[in-house]
């Protein structure tokens, strides 16, 4: 079987990485080919060395405001990779419409709320004051428009009564962990029809 190549696109820790990482395996259509991070002191890059996959970084910070410059040397080592699907997984920087087209139907992202609900940052502290009483995470494919594009996946989670955004997060978090990978395996094997969890 010629496996779909994954290249995961992270900023922080990896948690999700991590999880996407573990589970393509065995009769999984795909395999990592690339961890790539805008950020030297991202904690997943070293999770990824261990794990044996190749990495790469490219700091956003001395190309400002320039998005463009950016976007072009972080474009070297993703093509060199040679992707078939790009997972944004805590990618926290925002990329330009030129950049998402260049990938177009083979980018995914995972966000920490119930798209369209709660798009951009802090998304469990504005779930809470909201009075919501579900929240959770969605998978979906990138298009230009931030935390836009059809969705691929969604996972719900209760708000209690006198949830805080530390519990809530790490309840989200533990269902990002089940979502992702399910989301990617269905699409590598080329069905975009929806996972909902649990
Ligand atoms: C995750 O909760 C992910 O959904 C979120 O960042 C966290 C990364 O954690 N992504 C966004 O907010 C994207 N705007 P991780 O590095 O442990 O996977």
């Amino acid at each position: 079987m010629m496996h779909k190549r994954v290249a995961i696109l992270i900023s922080g820790g990896g948690s999700n990485m991590v999880s996407l990482v573990d589970s393509m395996v065995g009769d999984h259509p795909a395999r990592p080919c690339l961890v790539l991070s805008n950020n030297f002191d991202a904690g997943g890059l070293s999770k990824a060395m261990d794990r044996g996959i190749a990495t790469a970084v490219v700091d956003h910070r001395p190309f400002g405001k320039d998005r463009e410059a950016f976007e072009a040397e972080l474009c070297k080592p993703l093509i060199e990779s040679q992707p078939d699907i790009i997972c944004l997984a805590g990618f926290m920087r925002v990329l330009t419409g030129e950049f998402v087209s260049r990938f177009h139907g083979r980018m995914l992202n995972i966000h920490p709320s119930l798209l369209p609900k709660f798009k951009g940052l802090n998304t469990h502290a504005r779930a809470i004051e909201a009075g919501e009483s579900e929240h959770g995470c969605t998978v979906h494919q990138v298009t230009a428009a931030l935390d836009d594009g059809p969705i691929l996946g969604q996972a719900r989670v209760a708000i209690e009564p006198d949830d805080t955004v530390e519990a809530l997060a790490e309840r989200v978090l533990f269902w990002e962990h089940k979502l992702y990978p399910a989301v990617l395996r269905r699409f590598a094997a080329g069905d975009k029809s929806p996972v909902n969890l649990p």
